[in-house]
């Protein structure tokens, strides 16, 4: 375990990585910041001079997926950042040390590094049975966190477990189980919120630290506001379709093939706050959403408690759906619409749709064709 801590620059040079990689991963942390181009050198000067923080990483009641969406990011720079620049110093899922030297080096900097550290947790916190439900080193968790929570600089609540209370607290909440922050109190506490959340934003607010002695920006509700500032609704790829009110009936059907928007099959994308749609997971492959299936909302809060995933969502406004091929070729030809962003959507989802009918038309005459030919031979 590292005693001195040393800038980002310093520790690129220890690994022998070259100025151009440094600034490569200071263009990539500028982005992952939010901040505009302009202030790379401001990044750059912050990342020469500033030391590093310590991060203490704990784990209550959860399922650890938040650890494994972040060691399984294909982003090199996230993981790297907080892996192995980062002083990591304590995270009892993923070291290599266990048992009572591992225990006492907590206590060790608890006192050494008081004030200065930051400390993330992943999962809620069990309170019923004197919080026995989830012990840490033969201690409820409770107390591990409370104790952490003392000298930390700032708390990082990372995943819905911990920003919220997760699916542990689903009704009837069997173990009581609650968020850190409703455990925690007189502290500057950053909500990560989301099952997993994005591995980037965990990397963004530690080293928005690191780099300006601060936390950044955050909502009401606790949450950066970079990465929490806007729906995935604003800026998911099938917002034309629901703009042009071309929507997925059913899983099955041909607008589904088409990726026509998921509002209707119980989409949470108009009320959710998250950056899947600009980030998204392994190194920007995918997201659900992506993948063909609506947003469950998964970094809001008490999204366990939804009695149904594939209701629509009332109270949302949405325009005429048009589902009829005949409707949409009209539209797209005239843009009734007017608005350029909808008749782009209509235009492709004709393209699509259209693609789909001529593939089921050409494996029809296929299938008519090779049927005819077994009647033929069964006649002969
Ligand atoms: Fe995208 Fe869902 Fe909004 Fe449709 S409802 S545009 S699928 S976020
Ligand atoms: Fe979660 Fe919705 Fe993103 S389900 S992963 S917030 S698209």
């Amino acid at each position: 375990m590292k005693e001195s801590l040393n800038s980002l620059w310093n520790l690129f040079q220890e690994r022998k990585l070259s100025r151009r990689t440094f600034m490569k991963s200071c263009v990539a942390l500028t982005a992952i910041l939010g901040l505009p181009p302009a202030l790379t050198n401001k990044v750059v000067a912050a990342a020469e001079t500033k030391e590093l923080p310590t991060v203490i990483w704990l784990h209550g009641h959860e399922c650890t997926g938040c650890d494994e969406s972040f060691i399984r990011s294909t982003s090199p720079f996230a993981s790297d950042v907080i892996l192995n620049m980062i002083a990591l110093e304590y995270d009892d899922t993923l070291a290599a040390a266990a048992g009572e030297p591992f225990e006492h080096h907590l206590h060790h900097l608890l006192e050494s590094k008081k004030g200065k550290y930051v400390l993330a947790v992943e999962g809620g916190v069990p309170l019923d049975e004197n919080g026995s439900y989830c012990q840490v080193g033969g201690r409820p968790f409770v107390d591990v966190l409370k104790e952490c929570a003392e000298g930390a600089a700032f708390i990082i609540e990372y995943g819905s477990c911990a920003a919220w209370g997760g699916i542990q607290a689903a009704k009837p909440n069997p173990t009581n189980t609650v968020s850190v922050s409703s455990i925690v109190k007189g502290k500057k506490i950053i909500k990560v919120p989301g099952c997993p959340p994005i591995p980037e934003v965990m990397t963004g607010v530690i080293m928005h630290y690191a780099l300006f002695g601060e936390i950044p920006p955050l909502d009401v509700e606790g949450r950066p506001k970079q990465f929490y500032g806007n729906r995935i609704h604003d800026t998911c790829y099938r917002r034309p379709f629901f703009d042009s009110g071309l929507f997925v009936e059913h899983f099955d059907d041909d607008a589904s093939k088409a990726g026509w928007c998921l509002y209707k099959v119980g989409c949470r994308g108009p009320e959710t706050y998250n950056s899947c749609g600009n980030l998204r997971w392994w190194n920007g492959l995918s997201y659900p959403i992506q993948s063909g299936h609506g947003c469950i909302g998964c970094s809001e809060k008490g999204f366990w408690d939804n009695d149904n995933f594939y209701q629509r969502l009332p109270h949302i406004h949405t325009p005429n759906t048009i589902t009829d091929v005949d409707t949409l070729g009209t539209v797209a030809g005239f843009g009734a619409f007017g608005a350029v962003v909808a008749h782009g959507g209509i235009t492709l989802a004709k393209h699509k749709y259209d693609s789909i009918q001529e593939e089921k038309k050409y494996l029809a005459e296929q299938e008519a064709k090779q049927k005819e030919a077994e009647q033929k031979g069964s006649d002969q």
